[in-house]
């Protein structure tokens, strides 16, 4: 079925950190008026695709994206008003030609992604398919509800504490299913808020929503999180709930030292450290252990640990495709974020999924720590059968919207497997 665009629109709003960015309306023949809001991160890996930003001073401190709203008005509805394209891979391919850059630099990758999200919403809503449903097919994948990740302590740029580790997440691995995973977050949280409140810290939320206490030593947080996991009745570990790690360690390394806590550590005692981590306490995933720059670190930290951790890359593999290969090639990490904003486009998002399935890599899809109330990454990890999805604390609007878009599918669609593989 082809697509039938009669118009785009693109209009600046706000997202979850008061940030402008981009909501995008997509008319079509066949579905009417569909929507996407556009994300935005801030531990941002430095070869992702380029968020377009006004810089002028005067509005919103230079992070206004009234550019990108032109680039969508102008040229980019200017190409598609009118057109048919035989799918939204071909419209992906259109935008792609008309930006004419490597990193999306000269309409943005903001404004490509919003027009590209809305065109598979638009697809799926002209076949009548959930929007997952379509995914599946674009990606070749089976489909999955995944176990969620949630962010109940953050740190790093997501908060203002003094605690270097960005995000330390509960993954309810034991779950029986979806619904009983988010109970399972759900409960957790609220323990570890009454922890926290005796033990005298503040409960105040970093960006994604999780408790932000001033605590500086990220084993004294994991020490918590295993008390939290105990006083809410569940067992520590995969059988219940493991913890997955996002130290987003290319935002304290400096000068070849990774900065943690007060120390100055080498590449090889930070890998030292997260043994330990690992020995101590129920981490089944390290995301982003070691800085973007220090591939020969990823090397000796995949490894070292490579077979009993699950090793994420984000900052440095930025959802694409190309450089996912070359770590493949490397042995660097067995796991990849999935970050749609990061490449700019979903059918560039779906390549960077088929190469880590192709290469046995699991892969994690991922809100961003600056949000709107779109749900996209919910259907997207549902489709491309991912298995993982992290979308902050379950705590906040923008962040609780992707987890409740997963369970009414669940409830809606009960043959629909849970789990990280589609054999739990
Ligand atoms: P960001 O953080 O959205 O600020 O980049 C998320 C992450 O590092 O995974
Ligand atoms: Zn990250």
């Amino acid at each position: 079925m082809p697509l039938r665009i009669e118009d785009v629109h693109a209009t600046e709003i706000l997202d979850s950190r008061a940030r402008p960015t981009l909501a995008v309306t997509l008319r079509t023949a066949d579905a009417g008026t569909v929507r996407a809001a556009v994300p935005s991160g801030a531990s941002t890996g430095s070869r992702e695709a380029v968020e377009l930003r006004d810089g002028d001073q005067r509005r919103y401190g230079g992070q206004g994206v009234r550019r990108a709203v032109a680039h969508v008005n102008g040229e980019i509805a200017d190409a598609l008003r009118g057109r048919t394209f035989r799918s939204t891979a071909d419209l992906d391919a259109a935008l792609i030609e008309l930006d004419g850059t490597p990193t999306k630099s000269r309409l943005g990758a903001n404004a490509l992604v919003g027009v590209s999200i809305a065109a598979v919403r638009a697809d799926a809503a002209a076949r009548g398919q959930e929007l997952w449903q379509r995914v599946a097919e674009l990606s070749g994948a089976v489909p999955l509800l995944p176990v969620p990740h949630f962010n109940v302590v953050n740190g790093g740029v997501h908060a203002a504490n003094n605690l270097d580790f960005q995000e330390f997440m509960l993954a309810p691995l034991g779950a029986a299913g979806l619904a009983e995973a988010v109970r399972a977050g759900a409960e957790v949280y609220a323990r570890l808020k009454a922890r926290l409140t005796a033990a005298g810290h503040s409960v105040g939320l970093g960006d994604e929503g999780g408790f932000a206490p001033a605590i500086d030593r990220p084993e004294e947080v994991l020490r918590l999180l295993v008390e939290a996991i105990t006083d809410a009745g569940y067992s520590p570990g995969r059988d219940g709930i493991s913890i997955a790690l996002d130290p987003a360690a290319s935002e304290f390394w400096s000068d070849g030292r990774y900065h943690v806590a007060g120390e100055d550590l080498t590449s090889d005692q930070l890998i030292d450290r997260y043994t330990e981590m690992a020995d101590r306490f129920p981490v089944w995933s390290i995301e982003d252990g070691l800085a973007e720059v220090d591939w020969e670190g990823w090397e000796r930290l995949t490894a070292r640990l490579g077979e009993r951790v699950q090793l994420v890359g984000d900052d440095i593999f930025v959802t694409n495709p190309a450089v996912i290969a070359e770590a493949v090639g490397r042995k660097v990490g067995n796991s990849a974020l999935i970050k749609v904003n990061q490449v700019g486009t979903v059918t560039e998002t779906l390549e960077a999924v088929r190469v880590c399935r192709e290469a046995g890599y699991t892969q994690m899809v991922s809100h961003r720590s600056g949000e709107t109330e779109d749900t996209f990454i919910a259907d997207l990890v549902i489709g491309a059968g991912c298995g993982q999805l992290k979308s902050g604390a379950p705590a906040r609007g923008e962040r609780i919207a992707k987890y409740n878009r997963l369970i009414e599918t669940a409830d809606a669609h009960q043959a629909l497997p849970f789990g990280l593989t589609p054999r739990g």
